[in-house]
């Protein structure tokens, strides 16, 4: 079925040429006719098959356009009010007009002046498309397939027309997004305009103001890659810069500062300064990779969700490390920050979480170079030295960036903002908005308690001796974090154990903090001395593999150098009560933390009472000791364990939702679960947007009778970005499906 009626294309070049052929090959529109003046051109667009005919003018084709047809503009920007004009005297108000221009802003004012206010039958729009090659004969139907189609619909728009020229672009595999013309042309003034600008700017530099006439012999790859644009069509590049005039001139005006700025540091010799711009617009160059590339977390609306696809059976053996623990990675870029001096951390974990609390401090001023393998250098400000972030801080998935840096952004002299995920969006922060504001914080958070948060700047905190309400070693640490900007000591007491990271590496970092037992206390007003920092691998994504090892008859498996803190080993406690054969050997305190090798064999599990002592100490170990229960002989049960409920996903809904879907009985309680193991058959399962969630029904495959598919997860990513490798090396069967 034909989406349109006619398609008239006006300036028959590459943009309108690969519009019609598309159309026509798609068999999306009754006829494409084009608007050439150039006979041999018109015969050749015929010839290739881009239209069915053409006209030498718009007035030979006008009379019997109506309801349905589209005129689609392709002139350059500056040529589209001549166009209009045309087209008002001939065209009827029934037929739809949409134009390919780079700027909106001026077709706007064309059709303003042209019509005295834009009619209903125009629809602005901007393919993002182009090639090396230009004109008619370099029509390409697939040209914007999976490329992006902005529309800048005004308030005089249309529906049915907008609508129209939305059908039209999806027909030819566009992705159609709506923006205002402000919005457009400054992102595009930004993004495309400005370095079009800097491109023939260089060359014209290297060309003209240099001139030695051998300079481009010597021009290696970088000059290649960093001028390709410098090689578009002058003309439409005249137009826009006129057409933009004032974005471009806004975007001009910013970059030239910051050359001058980079000028002034060269000259002298500011590495600090050099450090920081380039490690900084590296992050950001290898982040639009990954966006590019649909590895990066940004919102799901833009990123290409993957599922797991997992056939039954096999076991797991080998030896393998998995990556740094997330806890220890975060804390040590917070309190790399924080100190005077430059920390180097090695084993640092690469994923999402950890990245994103990277990030923020990068925001906030302090250099940091890498992450590279592992190895991270934190040039520290001082505990008074952060600066204020140009713009909300971004922080992804993550809460335990979001909840340990409220504590540090609470003592900042300037205002600030943490945003996150949809995951993200809906975890409790009042948590740790109650006891900030408890020490004087000023802290906004949206309805319910939930992020964004909004921290005050500028207010004196003083001491406070706090009862932690919940087991959570996050709002444990935001209290101790704060504390180190509060007036008199701040004193934090647990209900049971949790993670103790903070304590120790304050403690590594020179920073006092006494302990006895469930208290932690310390007076504000020191400082933090920068230190050396090797991070163990994370036992709570070790967890996985021991899991796997333990179910999975035939299997052998040893994970190395994985951080075994009294405060993390639950699962060890829980999986070698249920029976499992965990040995641990090669025990040694590493950077403060204590590390061990685990080798881990098959044994026939059976069902526990978990003790609740046990839950603060294996809180995210639980997804994975799910399956474990569903594999044991008979019941498991789990109690005191509410918190999980408010994880990045209520992973005893997700997890009892899994285990039904393959067969098993698994009866969420309040604050638990009760497991019957039985045999696992198979089937679809969601993760809601959890990475343990993902990585636990993953691992099930190894006892199931039928293939799992896991849907979305996508999130791995932000705790164990090389799960899949590990896993298809130790010999789980997982296909990663990307859609
Ligand atoms: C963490 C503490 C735990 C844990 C989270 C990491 C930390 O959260 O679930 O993955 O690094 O302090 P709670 O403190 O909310 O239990």
């Amino acid at each position: 079925m034909p989406v349109i009626g006619k398609l008239v294309v006006v300036g028959l070049g590459l943009i309108g040429g690969s519009l019609a052929m598309g159309l026509r090959q798609r068999h999306a529109c009754r006829e494409a006719i084009g608007v050439v003046r150039r006979p041999d051109a018109g015969r050749k667009a015929i010839e290739l098959g881009v239209v069915d005919r053409v006209v030498d003018d718009l007035s030979a084709v006008a009379p019997e356009l109506g309801e349905g047809d589209v005129i689609f503009i392709a002139v350059p920007t500056l040529a589209v009010e001549s166009v209009l004009a045309a087209i008002r005297d001939q065209v009827s108000p029934a037929v739809t007009i949409t134009d390919g221009a780079s700027v909106k802003g001026s077709v706007r004012s064309a059709a303003e002046s042209v019509y005295g206010q834009s009619p209903a039958q125009l629809v602005l729009g901007h393919p993002i498309a182009g090639s090396e090659r230009s004109g008619v004969t370099a029509s390409n139907p697939d040209l914007y397939e999976n490329h992006r189609v902005i529309l800048t619909p005004l308030p005089e728009t249309g529906a049915v027309h907008l609508e129209r020229v939305r059908a039209l672009w999806q027909a030819v595999g566009a992705e159609v997004l709506d923006m205002s013309v402000e919005e457009h042309d400054q992102v595009l003034g930004a993004t495309s305009h400005l370095p079009h600008a800097i491109a023939y700017s260089l060359v014209d530099t290297l060309a003209e103001d240099i001139g030695n006439p051998n300079i481009f012999r010597y021009a290696a790859g970088g000059f290649r890659d960093f001028t390709r644009i410098a090689s578009s069509d002058p003309v439409m590049w005249h137009d826009i810069m006129k057409a933009n005039r004032g974005a471009v001139l806004d975007s001009l005006d910013l970059f030239i500062d910051n050359l001058t700025r980079l000028r002034a540091a060269i000259d002298r010799e500011d590495s600090e300064y050099l450090l920081g711009i380039f490690t900084r617009a590296k992050a950001a160059r290898d982040h639009f990779t990954n966006i590019l590339a649909k590895r990066a977390f940004i919102p799901a609306m833009t990123t290409g969700k993957i599922d797991y696809l997992l056939q039954p059976g096999g076991a797991v053996t080998g030896t393998i490390r998995v990556p740094g623990d997330k806890s220890i990675s975060h804390r040590s870029i917070m309190l790399g920050s924080l100190a005077d001096g430059v920390t180097e951390v090695e084993g640092f974990l690469e994923g999402e979480d950890a990245l994103a609390t990277l990030q923020a401090f990068r925001d906030m001023g302090v250099v940091i170079e890498g992450p590279s393998e592992g190895r991270v250098k934190i040039h520290g400000v001082g505990l008074h030295g952060l600066k204020a972030p140009k713009k909300p801080l971004y922080i992804g998935n993550s809460g335990t960036t979001i909840r340990l840096m409220s504590g540090i952004l609470a003592g900042q002299a300037f205002d600030s903002e943490i945003s996150g995920d949809e995951s993200l969006a809906k975890r409790p922060m009042d948590r740790v908005a109650n006891p900030l504001r408890e020490m004087g914080a000023v802290v906004d958070t949206a309805e319910g308690g939930r992020p964004p948060l909004k921290i005050k700047g500028g207010q004196a905190l003083k001491g406070i001796d706090y009862q932690l309400p919940m087991a959570s070693a996050q709002v444990k640490s935001c209290v101790l974090l704060a504390g180190l900007y509060a007036q008199g000591t701040t004193r934090v007491t647990e209900p049971a154990p949790t993670r103790d990271h903070t304590e120790r590496m304050l403690t590594g970092f020179g920073y006092e903090v006494k302990k006895d037992g469930a208290v932690a206390e310390l007076t504000g007003g020191g400082h933090l001395t920068a230190t050396k920092i090797e991070v163990p691998a994370d036992i709570s994504s070790a967890t996985f593999f021991m899991v796997a090892a333990s179910i999975a008859p035939g299997s052998d498996l040893t994970l190395t150098h994985v951080g075994i803190n009294p405060t993390r080993v639950g699962v060890i406690n829980i999986l070698k009560a249920m029976g499992a054969d965990l040995t641990l050997s090669n025990e040694r305190t590493v950077g403060g933390e204590p590390v061990a090798d685990i080798r881990v064999r098959y044994a026939p599990l059976k069902g526990i009472h978990v003790p609740e002592d046990q839950v603060p100490l294996a809180i995210d170990e639980f997804p994975a000791l799910f399956i474990a229960a569903a594999c044991a002989e008979g019941e498991t049960v789990l109690t005191g364990a509410e918190e999980l409920r408010v994880k990045e996903s209520d992973r005893i809904q997700a997890m009892a939702d899994g285990l039904t879907t393959f067969g098993i009985d698994a009866r969420p309680t309040p604050d638990g679960i009760v497991i019957q193991g039985g045999t696992m058959g198979g089937g679809e399962v969601e993760t809601h947007h959890d990475h343990r969630i993902a990585m636990s029904f993953a691992i099930a495959a190894l006892r199931a009778t039928q293939p799992i598919r896991v849907k979305d997860a996508t999130n791995v990513a932000t705790s164990f970005p090389t799960f899949v490798e590990l896993a298809k090396q130790t010999g789980i069967s997982l296909e990663v499906i990307d859609h």
